[in-house]
């Protein structure tokens, strides 16, 4: 049997575009491999968010001239943001490469992989704003997804938000959201194959069907009204969506989070910098006290809410003062977790030829900064979390090897924790004590579950006590500034 392998960089988009093409491949009679070695067909799904991704597909394929040589009949394809933006150049600088196709193609997969076993080369980047993008088989009975228990759903595609920085209006097109009836159909479907947490995916996802009268698209509701669809599917137990902007928190979607027992109490909402000056060249299209007034609604509709966010420092013209602003207010928001980078310029965006470059020690003594300061807040509310309860999804063996499982909380927290051999599968939820906490995870032992059923009952009856032993020790979000 012939076996593909796909090497993914990036976003969840790109991870569930590969997951997307994988469960396309199966469907074609293809098997997956472990690694590249043992596949007859290596595809690579790249990422041009910053430059760095983009410097290691370059690397990557020169390495892979080799691979390909090896053994005859291999075929390499290039997907993903890089192929979209930079397809042709792609082809031309490495003959290696049968394919190159870009987001919006997927579905021409296994058509281009039945060429290229022919001898013949294809490029397919063209964008198409046709709805037919989302229609893909079912999962294979074979292919059971990257992770047991949780599955990704995309909802809509795209970003017309044109933050000055960001690459991704040119790599994915603009936005186009799914009829509200394929996402339920799709969402029972993956409930009936086992998938109790689902990942709503979109670029903007809570921008969800903003454009469809005008784009003569029909079947959207609003996303408030999609997440209480979704919540009542059986079998569903946890659902969570990302990315958000913080432009599009309606009164809706955050009643919803009041109101949904299984929405997850986290939220990705994405900052990039906490000086209004900046986020003004950022076309971010809110200011600090926006954002803040954000925070302060999902918190008041879930008080132990968990929030993680996004941050760019060294964006042109970011003073000393801005960045300081920064600080300041990811250290009153609290952020349980985030995400910081040194600004990168992107080909094709608006902020590539702003004048204000900071230098790149400076930005690099900002991030450490920031990350310093980050990692602080995180470990602090983690040992909050010491002496209580959660209820952890498993995804498999931790990192550090061993007889450690590891999972996520509905915090999204990574736990690791201990079990008594063969007791928990991947794909189970359990009850986990925390016994334990570092800036990077939850360290547990498998609880009683009647922990859990107390525990859950606590979460949703009295917010902020949400453990057996009485304490509010969920993430109650407090500054050190
Ligand atoms: N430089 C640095 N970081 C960027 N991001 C997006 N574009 C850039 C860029 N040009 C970050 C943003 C975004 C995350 C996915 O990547 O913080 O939210
Ligand atoms: Fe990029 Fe801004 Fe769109 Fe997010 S909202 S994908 S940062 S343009």
């Amino acid at each position: 049997m012939r076996r593909f392998h796909i090497r993914t960089y990036g976003c969840q988009m790109n991870a569930h575009d590969s997951e997307k093409v994988a469960n396309l491949l199966y469907h074609a009679g293809w098997a997956a491999a472990d690694d590249a070695d043992a596949a007859d067909l290596l595809l690579i799904n790249t990422c041009s968010i910053r430059d760095k991704a983009e410097h290691q597909l370059y690397s990557d394929l020169g390495l892979l001239r080799k691979w390909k040589a090896a053994r005859p009949g291999r075929v390499l394809g290039v997907a993903g943001c890089v192929a979209q933006q930079a397809g042709d150049a792609i082809q031309r600088r490495f003959a290696h490469v049968d394919f190159v196709f870009g987001t919006h193609n997927l579905r021409l997969v296994p058509s281009m992989v039945a060429a290229a076993e022919r001898g013949r080369t294809s490029l397919e980047v063209g964008e198409s704003d046709s709805l037919a993008r989302f229609d893909l088989p079912e999962r294979h009975p074979d292919y059971r997804g990257a992770s047991p228990g949780r599955g990704y759903l995309t909802v809509m595609e795209g970003c017309d938000m044109f933050c000055s920085f960001c690459v991704v209006p040119g790599t994915r097109g603009r936005e186009i959201s799914r009829p509200a009836t394929g996402i339920v159909a799709e969402a029972r479907s993956l409930a009936a194959r086992g998938v109790r947490e689902l990942t709503l995916l979109g670029q903007t996802v809570n921008a969800y069907g903003r454009h469809d009268r005008r784009r003569g698209h029909v079947g959207t509701v609003s996303f408030g009204a999609l997440l209480r669809r979704l919540a009542e599917i059986p079998g569903i137990e946890r659902l969570r969506y990302t990315s958000p902007h913080p432009l599009f928190f309606d009164d809706e979607l955050v009643a919803a989070h009041a109101e949904l027992d299984v929405l997850c109490p986290h939220v990705h909402l994405p900052l990039q910098s906490g000086s209004n000056p900046i986020l003004e060249r950022m076309r971010r299209r809110y200011s600090v006290d926006e954002y803040r007034a954000r925070v302060a609604a999902l918190r008041a509709a879930r008080p132990d809410i968990v929030l993680t966010t996004d941050l760019i420092v060294g964006f042109p013209g970011e003073t000393d003062e801005d960045f300081r602003r920064t600080l300041d207010l990811v250290a009153e928001v609290g952020f349980v977790d985030a995400y910081s980078f040194k600004y990168s310029p992107r080909p094709g965006t608006t902020a590539a030829s702003m004048s204000g470059a900071v230098g790149g020690d400076v930005a690099q003594a900002r991030l450490q900064e920031l990350q310093d300061l980050q990692r602080g807040l995180t470990l602090a509310a983690h040992r909050r979390r010491v002496g209580g309860a959660t209820e952890v999804l498993v995804t498999g063996h931790s990192r550090h090897g061993g007889e450690q499982l590891s999972g996520r909380d509905p915090y999204h927290r990574v736990v690791n924790f201990r079990a008594p051999p063969g007791t928990v599968e991947p794909g189970e939820l359990v009850a986990v004590r925390i016994v334990d906490a570092t800036p990077h995870s939850l360290i547990g032992e498998v609880a009683n579950p009647q922990t859990l059923g107390t525990m859950r009952r606590l979460v949703k009856g009295e917010p902020g006590m949400a453990d057996e032993e009485g304490r509010s020790a969920l993430f109650q979000v407090e500054s050190n500034r």
